[in-house]
């Protein structure tokens, strides 16, 4: 069951209103209408009775960033220059195909086709109610209501954009997607078996995803990294290849976006992206690292925390600190985490304080929503220019390691060694951390400098 917290619950109860058409309920700027009001619908899977659907205020971040992200892959390009054929694969309240409609400027809009599919009936006649009385304002784009198991309905008809949300882990719906995408084209992945993606239930995960993965502070970014592994080695089955857009670990789940594209040439060429981590790797290891271009140069006298392999690099698979196969290149593109940021996500997705709203939202409660959709991109566009850096250290890790004490902060030491000339940004990973391309001397030199060994 996904995990929500208390605070959110009480939170929730704060706005929104009842009548005889349903609880009328807003997101961003998309108004919805759901048999109850969302306390019982986040429960999550095993809660969810009959008669109710399943809406989870606790995504609401991951449906902004979809948003956000539609609007710069069209701008882009990367979804052809016609009609832009959509999927929310399991759409529950079709909030998130409905928020693409709403939330996006009428020209996007207005080249999108997009189906909601679900198996349950109920959650698609809530979908459709809350599209007949809450239609986008300019009135552009198609949306239709597909009852059946994306497994089959995604393989009717070609795709530039699929989302897969479902409950636990998405591998089952992975290769009937990939199948159906168009030449260019985007992905993106959710799954909420975290205990399987971060170690914790090895055993899942080896049957899922075929990896193994250390529980340890970077378990979560293995994880996402296990999961693009996953993606692109289905995209190569079927002669195409990803490039990550944008990874993010939220609370209780993963979710991966990427590009899909169709090469031969590229798909032939996957392992190129696929290798292991290491936890406190040997001079061998972080030679090979280095020369593989996964870390940047430094001595051998002080070994960092972790470092990349490629997949041909001769590891023990059973050995505890190798996670992968999984990921080894950059998890998101400059470009699209660049376009996230507060103003960007509050033009497109910020509501706009209404009298008589249907809602019944008063002017705090507007202020409230915006904060969580401001929320939604904290970090990502600062951290655009760093993704691609070659050490992800988390603060605590790095002063157990040097013996330092207390973890310096983020933000200081990626001051000094921007001072020293060396790219660095703090990260928007789910624990205090940041990211550098700097020699691994220079980051030792740096946090000592903050904190004296003990
Ligand atoms: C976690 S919910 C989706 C949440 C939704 N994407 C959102 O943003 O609120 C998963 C949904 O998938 C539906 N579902 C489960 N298996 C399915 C399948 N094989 N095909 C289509 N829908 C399915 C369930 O009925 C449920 O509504």
């Amino acid at each position: 069951m996904p995990f929500v917290p208390q605070l959110f619950r009480a939170f929730m109860g704060s706005g929104g209103r009842s009548s005889s058409e349903g609880f009328c309920y807003r997101e961003g700027r998309t108004l919805l209408l759901l048999p109850s009001p969302p306390e019982s619908g986040v429960l999550g899977p095993g809660a969810k009775g009959s008669g109710e659907v399943f809406y989870n205020p606790a995504m609401a971040s991951s449906r902004t960033r979809s948003v956000l992200l539609f609007k710069h892959a069209t701008e882009e390009g990367l979804l052809g220059d016609g009609e832009i054929y959509a999927l929310d694969g399991l759409t529950a309240s079709g909030l998130r195909a409905r928020r693409w409609l709403n939330e996006l400027p009428k020209e996007i809009a207005g080249r999108i086709s997009a189906s909601m599919v679900d198996l349950d009936i109920e959650a698609l006649n809530w979908a459709e109610k809350s599209h007949v009385r809450f239609p986008p304002d300019h009135g552009k784009g198609v949306l239709e209501s597909v009852l059946g198991d994306l497994r089959v309905e995604v393989l009717s008809s070609g795709r530039h954009w699929v989302d897969i949300d479902p409950y636990g882990s998405p591998a089952k719906f992975v290769d009937s997607s990939m199948q159906s995408m168009a030449r260019s084209g985007v992905m993106e992945v959710s799954a909420t078996d975290t205990a399987a993606l971060t170690g914790s239930s090895k055993t899942s995960l080896m049957r899922r995803y075929g990896a193994r993965v250390r529980n340890d502070s970077l378990s979560h970014d293995s994880g996402m990294r296990v999961m693009l592994a996953l993606m692109s080695r289905i995209a190569a089955r079927h002669d195409r290849s990803i490039s990550p857009l944008l990874s993010v670990w939220d609370s209780h789940h993963l979710r991966v976006s990427f590009r899909v594209e169709k090469s031969v040439s590229a798909a032939n060429d996957f392992e190129e992206d696929i290798g292991w981590r290491v936890f406190s790797p040997t001079e061998e290891e972080v030679s090979a690292s280095m020369d593989s271009g996964l870390l940047p140069r430094c001595s051998l006298n002080g070994l960092p925390i972790h470092c990349m392999l490629p997949l041909n690099f001769p590891v023990d698979r059973l050995d505890p600190r190798v996670s992968g196969p999984l990921w080894i290149n950059a998890t998101g593109e400059m470009g699209a985490m660049s376009s996230m940021t507060v103003g960007s996500a509050l033009e497109s997705c910020g509501p706009d304080f209404v009298e008589e709203d249907p809602a019944g939202w008063d002017e705090r409660r507007f202020e409230r929503e915006r904060r969580v959709v401001s929320r939604s991109v904290r970090n990502i566009s600062e951290e655009s220019g760093v993704i691609d850096a070659r050490h992800l250290i988390v603060v605590d890790d790095l002063s157990s390691w040097l013996g330092t004490g207390a973890p310096p902060s983020p933000t200081r030491i990626v001051e000094l060694l921007k001072e020293e000339g060396h790219k660095a940004g703090v990260s928007s990973y789910g624990r205090p951390s940041f990211r550098t391309d700097s020699p691994w001397e220079d980051i030792v030199e740096a946090a000592r400098s903050i904190h004296p060994p003990m």
